[in-house]
């Protein structure tokens, strides 16, 4: 079903209205990336930017976002410049925790390092947060009602559809929104108790990537301030978490 634009608008805008931090919200029909759009109005912290469809949805590390049949959920979030760790783990926390509450309860929402959303290894979200001395942005993407995917993604990728849960675009904003306004209120200690809770990595045995560098074994820990610690066949391996991916280079 499409709702239109003046709905969305309408229904948001209580919602807004009960956040702290969040202030505005443009809705927009069809956009190339809301992260160059944010940019391109010249967006201030508090604005949210949400597209129906998105033609060129930019990814972590270089990679592409690719929803261009407006089947998930495209948003910016412009909010003050802050320790990039914390914003990568109070987005993901407050991703996870919004998300978790559309999913039926044997669902399991988790966090891999830094802030891939994921259930059972694949992937439900992605999240990437971009910042200048100005303003950061965190852009989110969320499979919301795709109901199948290209073979590269099949195995990766899951949406809110498949999981089973009854949400779609404007029901999942109604949790997001508030689920983000309230993580960047929390202390830095109580949003890495969260994201211990979540955490999709320890205890797996997984191949990551250090510039360039793959390094393969179980994970120990994953800590923001200490990094990551994986127990390799020669030893045990600290790498850093500020550089650290899953995903091979691309
Ligand atoms: C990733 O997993 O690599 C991050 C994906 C982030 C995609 C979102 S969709 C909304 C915002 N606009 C973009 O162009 N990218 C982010």
């Amino acid at each position: 079903m499409i709702v239109p634009i003046q709905d969305w608008q309408r229904t948001l805008q209580p919602v807004l209205e009960s956040c702290a931090a969040l202030n505005q919200v443009t809705i927009l029909g069809q956009t190339d990336s809301t992260q160059d759009e944010a940019r391109r109005i010249n967006a201030q912290p508090g604005h949210v930017i949400i597209a129906v469809r998105q033609t060129a949805g930019r990814g972590r590390m270089g990679r592409t976002w690719i929803d261009d049949r407006g089947e998930g959920l495209a948003v910016s979030i412009v909010v003050a410049v802050a320790p990039p760790e914390r914003l990568a783990v109070l987005s993901a926390v407050a991703v996870a925790h919004a998300l978790q509450a559309h999913c039926p309860a044997k669902v399991c929402v988790g966090i891999k390092w830094p802030n891939d959303i994921v259930v059972n290894d694949r992937k439900l979200a992605g999240i990437l947060v971009e910042q200048d001395s100005r303003r950061a942005i965190i852009g989110i993407g969320i499979n919301v009602e795709q109901k199948s995917w290209p073979d590269e993604l099949r195995d990766r990728a899951v949406s809110l559809h498949q999981l089973g849960a009854r949400a779609d675009h404007l029901t999942v904003l109604r949790s997001l929104l508030p689920a983000l306004d309230a993580a960047m209120a929390l202390s830095d200690d109580e949003l890495l108790r969260r994201f211990a809770e979540r955490d999709a990595l320890v205890g797996k045995t997984v191949t990551l990537y250090d510039a360039g560098r793959a390094v393969t074994g179980r994970v120990h820990s994953v800590s923001p301030r200490h990094g990551i610690v994986v127990q390799t066949d020669q030893g045990e391996r600290h790498l850093p978490a500020a550089t650290v991916s899953t995903h091979p280079p691309a």
